[in-house]
């Protein structure tokens, strides 16, 4: 493993290995190959943070599936008092199909609550989530995490797809503040 990286004002020092990282990405693999076998799936990859982990992740995944990308915008509305999420990129039908969300990383759980509420209005067969990284003291949310690579403590992280302020998401292993 390298050593510390510096980004802006702060410092990141080693955290998950990349062999821990394939490790995990093969245990996700393995279980998502056994259990969806027969249903086709349709990856949904949450852009930017996902885009590493998707590369991997697909290249275990055996059974046929199909992928695709999004991001998740959230906006006020002019005439409703709530926000209003949007999927931007989703272009295909997915009445009756099943759906994998892949994340990087699963905090509070408000990202994945947002996207789920929209998908469920959708008609889909079921949504199975698959995320890297699951802080468990943050996340508070009542959706299985069907699928998770690591659990991490509520510290912050960068790498493997994760950015500080941008940077940082190249970086090949996952990184911790130091
Ligand atoms: P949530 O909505 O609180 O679950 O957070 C989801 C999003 O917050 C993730 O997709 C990340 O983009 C970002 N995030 C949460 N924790 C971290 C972290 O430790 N490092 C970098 N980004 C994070």
């Amino acid at each position: 493993m390298s050593d510390l990286v510096t980004i802006k004002d702060k410092q990141f020092k080693p955290y998950i290995s990349q062999q821990q990282i394939s490790e995990a990405v093969k245990k996700i693999a393995t279980s998502i190959n056994n259990e969806l076998k027969n249903d086709q799936p349709l990856f949904l990859v949450v852009l930017n943070g996902s885009f590493m982990f998707a590369a991997d992740l697909l290249k275990e995944v055996s059974i046929p599936c199909e992928i695709s990308f999004i991001k998740v915008a959230s906006y006020h509305g002019t005439t409703s008092s709530g926000t209003v999420t949007e999927l931007i990129g989703l272009s295909e039908d997915i009445t009756g199909r099943t759906v994998i969300i892949v994340e990087d990383i699963v905090d509070t759980g408000i990202t994945l609550e947002k996207l789920i509420t929209v998908l469920k209005r959708k008609n889909v067969k079921q949504i199975k989530v698959a995320t890297v990284l699951l802080k468990p003291d943050s996340y508070k949310k009542e959706f299985t995490i069907d699928y998770y690579g690591m659990k991490i403590p509520n510290d912050f992280v960068i790498g493997y797809g994760l950015d500080y302020d941008g940077l940082g998401r190249n970086l090949k292993e996952i990184y911790v503040l130091a």
